[in-house]
């Protein structure tokens, strides 16, 4: 299974195709557009969320209701494109023209994409950056995650998402998963624990308020994953290796742990290895989960448990030094329309690229045309961890 996104955050739409999700799998659009929704939603974000509403159109790969086994293709259209058509059609426009709209952008962000890329790329227009290293993109991940969820539940594989921490403001007690599940998306920051929710407002607020932003740390709970997956004999086949790729891939994020994570420095061998336990129903299991659901970079059966930690957003209201490319004249950096934390955001884009990386492997571990045919392999895995 793989995919490649495009398009421009102010361009005509997002696109995006997945190759590889087993023929027969009943895809409902809505379950896609829930997730999509999720991504635009939380306390701290900018205008341009409320502008546009992003719904999915399925244009290739799935037929009245079910894949084909072909290429899916994806479509996020911009709504507001429509303002920006001049700006970022595809049409060659005049120098004059250009001028007239100015829009060009010779001021790079620090903390974006904007100078590297321009010097890399040799624009002249840092639009030309900008646009494409948006978070824009995470709609179009969003967008295959929400597949790949739709798979993997199919496999008896669930997902749960949360904040565990905005500005220094805390919700990190060890919930079990039940506790988890009972209190998802109960307040607009993603908290299970209702109480903290308007602490982080309250942060978020001051920040916003100070002209500045805040980051914070996301959580992904995997349920159901069956054990094996992964490897410990390829270094690029170990999924927990794969899924940090591709948590520190998403815009912002700056640090990936499992478990217990970095608390292991500090922590005895004894309160971080889970001790192997048996019943006959169940099979092999671990009486603890420090180690967040992995050992030798395999799935243990036990819930994987991700953690992924934010920058805050680089576009400040409080403006920050930068350097004009065209004049080399230091100047404070401008303001572009921007969120003043996407923590909870992000917490949904997380968990959808969780849900590809393990759709990913599963998929490469039990090849299948079908999604018969790979219930039946997935069924068969899970009784190893009872017979073995
Ligand atoms: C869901 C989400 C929303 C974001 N929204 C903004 C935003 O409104 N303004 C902004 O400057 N950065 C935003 N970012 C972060 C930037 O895209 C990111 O910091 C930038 O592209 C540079 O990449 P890097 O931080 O990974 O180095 C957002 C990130 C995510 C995950």
């Amino acid at each position: 299974m793989r995919y490649l996104t495009s398009g421009e955050s102010h361009g005509p739409q997002l696109t995006v195709i997945i190759e590889g999700v087993p023929a027969n799998l009943e895809i409902n659009v809505e379950d896609i557009n829930e997730e999509m929704f999720k991504r635009q939603g939380g306390y701290g974000r900018g205008r341009r969320m409320q502008i546009e509403k992003d719904t999915i159109e399925i244009v290739s790969g799935v037929r009245n209701g079910y894949t084909l086994g072909s290429p899916i293709t994806l479509v996020v259209t911009n709504d507001d494109f429509t303002h920006w058509k001049n700006i970022m059609g595809a049409a060659p426009i005049s120098e004059e023209e250009q001028d007239n709209m100015k829009r060009v952008i010779t001021k790079p962000r620090p903390g974006h994409a904007d100078l590297i890329g321009g010097m890399k790329y040799n624009h002249r227009d840092l639009r030309n950056v900008l646009e494409r290293s948006s978070a824009r993109e995470t709609a179009a991940r969003v967008a295959v995650g929400a597949v790949a969820k739709i798979l993997l539940k199919q496999l008896d594989i669930n997902f749960y998402s949360r904040v565990v921490e905005i500005g220094g403001v805390k919700d990190d007690a060890e919930y079990d998963i039940q506790t988890i599940k009972d209190n998802i998306d109960k307040n607009d920051v993603r908290v299970i624990d209702d109480s903290v929710a308007q602490q982080m407002r309250d942060k978020i607020d001051a920040a916003k308020k100070a002209g500045d932003t805040i980051g914070g740390i996301v959580q992904t709970v995997v349920e159901g994953v069956p054990v094996g997956i992964g490897s410990y004999v390829h270094y690029d086949r170990k999924l927990d290796g794969r899924i940090a790729q591709g948590v520190v891939s998403i815009n912002a994020f700056k640090g990936v742990s499992f478990g217990e994570g970095f608390k292991c420095a500090e922590l005895p061998g004894s309160e971080v290895q889970d001790e192997i336990l048996y019943d006959a129903e169940q099979g092999y299991y671990r009486g603890s989960n420090h180690l967040g659901g992995f050992e030798g970079g395999m799935s243990n059966g036990m819930p994987i448990v991700v953690s992924g930690v934010m920058k805050p957003i680089p576009t400040l209201y409080k403006p920050l030094n930068s350097v004009d490319i065209n004049t080399k004249e230091p100047f404070k950096a401008s303001i572009e329309r921007s969120d003043s934390c996407a923590v909870p955001a992000a917490s949904v884009v997380m968990e959808n690229v969780v849900a590809f990386e393990l759709a990913k492997a599963v998929l490469e571990e039990f090849h299948s045309n079908h999604i018969d045919q790979l219930k039946e392999q997935i069924e068969a895995q899970r009784q190893i961890n009872i017979e073995y």
